[in-house]
Formats: C-alpha cells, structure tokens, sequence
C-alpha cells in the first residue's frame, strides 16, 4: 500500500525556539525594522547596504542555530509518511532536522541570487557585501522573495497540498499571501492540525484540531499518534 502523504505548512514560530525571532510577535523582526524598507524591491533600490546588513545578521543567526524538537518531530513524520514540508522560513533547520523534501516559498538565507539573472543562485554562508558580484557581473542579493515579488514556488506547493491525507500548520500568522491562501487548496475531508501558542483565526477551516501549544510540545504530541496510526 502506497503511504499516505503529509504537508507541513510552517512558519517563524517553528524557529522559535531555536533562538530565530519571529516577524509579528511582540518581539518580533517587523517591530525593529520597516517591512518596506528591508524587504522590498524598493527598498533595495534606495538603500541596499541596509538590506544586506538585515540579511546578514539574519544568515550569522542561522548558522548558530539548531533544530528543535518541533524540527526534529516533522522529520520523524517520514519514518511512515509520504512528508513535504512547505516552510514560509528562509533557515535551513528543517533540512538539518533530516527532512528531505523541504518546499521554500520565500527563498533561503544561504543562497545568494544574481541581481540580473534570476536563475543565478549561489551557496552562501558569509556576509554579501557591495561589490560582490555574479558570474554576468551584476551585484549579488540574498535569495529571498521580497514582499511585492513573485512567489515562484507557491503553485508547487499548491499541487502538494492539493494531494495531502493530512495537513499540519505550524508557526504561523497565516497574513502573508500567496503563502496563507494554500488552506483553501487542501480538501474540505483531510484532517487538518494547527500548533501555535496564539492560534490564528481558522474559524473558516473544517475538520481542523488546533493545539495551543509551542512547537517544541505540540508537534511531537501530533507526531506520536500519527506514527501510531500507520
Ligand atoms: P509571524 O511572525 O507572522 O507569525 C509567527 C507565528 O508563530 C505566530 O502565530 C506566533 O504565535 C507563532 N509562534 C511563536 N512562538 C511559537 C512557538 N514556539 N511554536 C509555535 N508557534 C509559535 O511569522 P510567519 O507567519 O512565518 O516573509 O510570517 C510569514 C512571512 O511574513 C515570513 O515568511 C516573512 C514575513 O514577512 C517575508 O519576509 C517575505
């Protein structure tokens, strides 16, 4: 018998606990920096030192951080289950949990991109300073989709939903599109599970159990009866 296919949809609070700072709580990224500023084309345009001094500090933040247990259960999922993971997170903990098929929507933080040629992406674990090119000679930017910018990896990711058995939310606001309207893509009948210590409205969802707990003890909950399941 074929397995039955799990989708996780996460978020910054599933890095929460790793020591990443979320976007909208009250500690939160969004109220140190203007969105518009660090995280849009224009604000590249009109100041890219600024942009690559966030994203740097971002990148060193990655790189001193590690998996949690919310990481680490998801990973456990593909011990029975069909996993894709579409994370709204630019880190890598979920790869370094174990998960294999990783779907990131709004770019990773240890790429870099050519600012001339989107296609031009580079591994990149120190900081990207001006002047540092690509190959056509063209100023590198981190790989991160910037609001106002096309999400090149959400209709994938709507396919996978699309096919999912179960769904799992986690960590998330759900108030950034295209990325919060992939719900509308999962079938009425699958169970949906979502982990968050402030659950986000999902009055519209069916058959739909929230957990109002942090990933670290919501997620392995979640897993162990899953994996009882099969
Ligand atoms: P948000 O900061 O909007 O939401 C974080 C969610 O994580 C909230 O619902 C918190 O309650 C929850 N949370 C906090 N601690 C948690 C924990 N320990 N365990 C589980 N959940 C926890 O982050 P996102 O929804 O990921 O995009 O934000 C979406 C996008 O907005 C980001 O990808 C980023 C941002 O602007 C871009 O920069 C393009």
């Amino acid at each position: 018998m074929s397995r039955k296919k799990i989708v996780v949809l996460t978020g910054a609070g599933v890095s929460a606990e790793s020591g990443l700072r979320t976007f909208r709580d009250s500690d939160g990224l969004w109220e140190e920096h203007r969105i518009e500023d660090v995280a849009s084309p224009e604000g590249w345009k009109r100041n890219p030192e600024l942009v690559l001094d966030f994203y740097n500090q971002r990148r060193r933040d990655v790189l001193n951080a590690k998996p949690n247990k919310g990481h680490k259960a998801i990973a456990l999922l593909e011990e029975k289950f069909d996993v894709v993971v579409v994370t709204q997170n630019i880190d890598n903990l979920h790869e370094r949990a174990g998960s294999t098929n990783v779907i990131h929507l709004h770019g990773e933080i240890l790429k870099s991109q050519s600012t001339v040629d989107a296609k031009l992406i580079y591994e990149c674990e120190g900081d990207i300073l001006i002047g540092d090119k690509c190959e056509k000679n063209s100023q590198l930017r981190p790989f991160i989709v910037w609001f106002n910018e096309a999400v090149p990896m959400i209709e994938i990711a709507a396919k996978e939903v699309s096919l999912a058995d179960i769904f799992i939310i986690v960590g998330t606001s759900l108030q950034v599109y295209p990325a919060a309207g992939l719900i509308n893509y999962i079938h009425p009948t699958v169970p949906k599970f979502l982990v968050d210590p402030n659950v986000p409205d999902v009055s519209h969802v069916r058959n739909i159990t929230c957990i109002a707990k942090k990933g670290s003890e919501g997620l392995p909950q979640i897993v162990e009866v899953l994996l009882k399941q099969v």
